[in-house]
């Protein structure tokens, strides 16, 4: 399998109309086809993070791909159906919070399917021409990864809908009156959408996908064998105490479990010797700002400027953005959906709410609350987005 991955999309050069392959690009494979990995190098976050998997941490087959059960007996199904059809895999659009594995799915199943694998994000196909050139050069049954598809823009999104459906890329030739629209047939192919945001898909391109699939935090036990199999990888020494420490402490999410686990291994390496402990763990996670229940300084921040700033809200998000200076879009797709999954966060109608679990952890008094009024719930309970000043009543 070749993995071909993506860059945000250059000026476009005049004279220059074909569709071509800006959005996604091969590059010729250093290993065997059993290291699975002809990567390319380049500069978007979306290549750095393939590139990464270096180090071959990745799982390569659903069997060694540990967690999201349900997922993967969907999938074995979907596979062994396809395969005995002779026939590309559905359209399948996997959503979830960041970092739990919606990339190394799409890589296994191109494994398992013996197909390639481009990789690519929305925000790289801006233009006609960056999706035509990854249709146009797709052989049978490849798969086609949009990472952030909720962002695809409108003309992008309308050259997929026939592509998806019929394999079919209708361009539009010249402009205003002598404009003619031209069928192209293209090979059967495979998308896989990936989102965090799976409300902001509009409902025509989410009716195209055959699968849809969530995936979930892992648990406790799965996220320590996925750090016991990476240190194997990475030839780390960790006891079972050790990377269950280190799992407690990764919000149910292997992407950070990893990250995680790469520094505890350089604490052991410059502070300490021998195997990784739970105590070692523990104090070397403590020193990068991480507590037991994996929040980490923004987390924590969030929450206490809640409390502190709010008196536990309900508070809006902008507002949120606004007293802390961080991005309202990273609040809400990355650190919101772990707080609300431990309890110590809630959404409701008029804000968000730092609960009693989240006082008590960040060492608050929980007050006997207050009740919470808005002139806006006096004048109109079902319309106030939760962005209003508050008044204590
Ligand atoms: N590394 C990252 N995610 C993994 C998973 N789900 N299974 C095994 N190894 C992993």
């Amino acid at each position: 399998m070749a993995i071909i991955s993506s860059k945000q999309p250059e000026p476009q050069k005049p004279g220059n109309q074909k569709p071509d392959d800006q959005a996604a690009k091969k590059i010729p494979s250093s290993q065997p086809q059993t290291g699975q990995k002809n990567q390319l190098l380049e500069s978007s976050a979306r290549a750095d993070e393939v590139s990464r998997n270096e180090d071959g941490i990745r799982p390569q087959s659903l069997d060694d791909y540990i967690g999201q059960k349900a997922l993967k007996e969907v999938l074995q199904i979907a596979i062994q159906a396809a395969q005995s059809r002779n026939e590309p895999l559905d359209h399948l659009l996997l959503y979830g919070p960041p970092g739990l594995g919606k990339t190394t799915m799409a890589l296994i199943l191109a494994q398992e399917m013996k197909v390639d694998c481009k990789i690519t994000t929305a925000p790289a196909l801006e233009r006609p021409r960056d999706i035509a050139g990854l249709l146009v050069n797709a052989k049978a049954g490849d798969i086609l990864f949009i990472d952030e598809i909720h962002r695809l823009s409108r003309v992008t999104e309308e050259i997929l809908y026939p592509a998806m459906e019929d394999a079919r890329l209708d361009i539009t030739i010249g402009k205003g009156q002598s404009a003619r629209t031209r069928s192209i047939p293209l090979q059967p192919f495979t998308l896989v959408g990936a989102t965090t945001k799976v409300g902001a898909l509009t409902s025509p391109l989410r009716d195209r996908f055959g699968l849809i699939q969530r995936l979930r935090f892992y648990e406790l036990d799965e996220l320590t064998n996925i750090i016991l199999r990476t240190a194997t990888v990475l030839k780390t020494d960790v006891e079972e105490s050790g990377a269950m420490e280190i799992a407690r402490r990764a919000r149910g999410t292997p992407r950070i479990a990893n990250r995680l686990l790469k520094r505890v291994r350089d604490y052991v390496q410059v502070k300490a010797s021998g195997p990784i402990t739970e105590q070692i763990a523990g104090e070397a996670l403590e020193l990068f700002n991480v507590d037991p229940c994996g929040l980490d300084w923004t987390d924590r921040r969030l929450l206490s400027v809640m409390i502190e700033n709010f008196n536990g809200g309900p508070v809006g998000l902008d507002t949120m953005a606004a007293a802390t200076g961080e991005d309202a879009q990273t609040i809400e797709e990355v650190y919101e959906p772990y707080l609300l999954q431990i309890g110590y966060l809630q959404r409701t109608p008029r804000g968000r709410i730092a609960t009693p679990a989240a006082w008590k952890h960040l060492g608050y008094e929980v007050p006997e609350r207050p009740t919470l009024v808005t002139q806006a719930d006096i004048k109109n309970p079902d319309t106030n987005n939760g962005t209003d000043q508050l008044s204590l009543m």
